[in-house]
């Protein structure tokens, strides 16, 4: 098992010739030096993610973003200066020193500036950026604490900086450009509707045909056991043969055992689901015989983003 310790001193030593868990806002990240590929590999190999699918690339300040990118139109720098630190990922074309391998030999690199102050903290003390995926095996449930790290990746990485509960729970928002046109293409922690505050307009596409955009792919964010996503009440009526586990936004089913059920959030607030969701998943993954159930939230705010996993968790 790995050793989980809030260390940065530790931390910075592992990152001379290792991979490490790390913590974030939004959820932990598998992090290795960004400007070295062989360790860069290593992430892929301890993920088992295909090569093709690139990495974000986290660093502490916006100057140090122009070290890494030949450009950076205003209009993203507006969204930049607004959301950063934050949930926020921008693309932007790479410079040179930036492997090959990060991008997966895409033209533009993925960057974001993450809001956590351990995160932070380590990333200044680092003379590299940080090349992290989300911290889970390749398609399964994201971790959002140290344990559930340690759980599925704890013996093939040697240390986990510990930061706690992530507080946003979904990752981040993905924005850049395609043929010019500003786009969403990965729903996260900061809601469209603030976007749109501040860019206008903005156009979504979080689904792809192409096997080459693999964070669009359906079936992510899976947990083990099969879930179904709709009206609880109709599937529980349907399924209740098979003692499902059920996963309500805000309030419990009447007619069905309370200790089988999971509730997102008692307040009725989305960002309270999200920051719950996905320790949530491995709860009712672990609980099931064979099946979970789950409802849409309201799909406004951090709603969307977290439909978008429900729906691809489900699938
Ligand atoms: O909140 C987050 O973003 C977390 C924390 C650790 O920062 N990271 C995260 O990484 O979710 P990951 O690898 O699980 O998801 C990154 C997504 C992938 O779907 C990948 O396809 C997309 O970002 N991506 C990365 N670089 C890209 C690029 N150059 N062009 C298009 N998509 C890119
Ligand atoms: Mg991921």
């Amino acid at each position: 098992m790995a050793i989980i310790s809030d260390s940065i001193s530790e931390a910075r030593k592992y990152l001379q010739f290792d991979v490490i868990g790390i913590p974030t806002e939004t959820v932990y990240g598998l992090a290795a030096n960004a400007f070295d590929a062989n360790l860069v590999t290593r992430i892929f190999e301890v993920k088992e993610r295909p090569k093709f699918d690139p990495l974000i690339v986290h660093t502490f300040a916006i100057g140090e973003v122009l070290k890494f990118v030949k450009s950076f139109p205003d209009e993203l720098m507006l969204v930049a200066e607004k959301f950063w630190p934050g949930p926020l990922t921008i693309l932007l074309p790479r410079k040179e020193i930036i492997p090959d391998i990060v991008t997966s030999g895409l033209e533009n690199v993925a960057i974001r500036i993450p809001d956590h102050p351990l995160a932070i903290e380590l990333l200044k003390s680092l003379d590299f950026p940080l090349a992290a995926p989300s911290a889970n095996p390749f398609g399964y449930v994201s971790p959002t604490n140290a344990l559930h790290v340690n759980d599925q990746l704890g013996s093939r990485i040697p240390f986990i900086l510990n930061g706690g509960s992530s507080k946003i729970g979904v990752e981040s928002t993905i924005i850049g450009y395609e043929n010019d046109v500003l786009t969403i293409f990965r729903l996260g922690g900061i809601s469209v509707e603030d976007i749109i505050e501040v860019c206008g307009d903005i156009r979504i596409k979080t689904h792809s045909s192409n096997p080459l955009a693999p964070g669009m792919i359906d079936s992510h964010y899976a947990p083990g056991k099969r879930m179904i996503l709709g009206d609880l009440n109709t599937l529980v009526q349907r399924h209740h043969s098979e003692n499902p586990i059920v996963i309500c936004y805000d309030k419990l089913l009447n007619h069905y055992p309370a200790d089988m059920q999971i509730v997102l959030s008692p307040n009725s607030d989305v960002r309270q689901a999200a920051t719950n969701l996905f320790a949530s998943l491995r709860q009712a993954d672990q609980m099931a015989d064979s099946l979970i159930l789950a409802e849409p939230v309201p799909d406004e705010g951090l709603g969307k983003a977290i439909n978008d996993r429900l729906r691809r968790a489900a699938f």
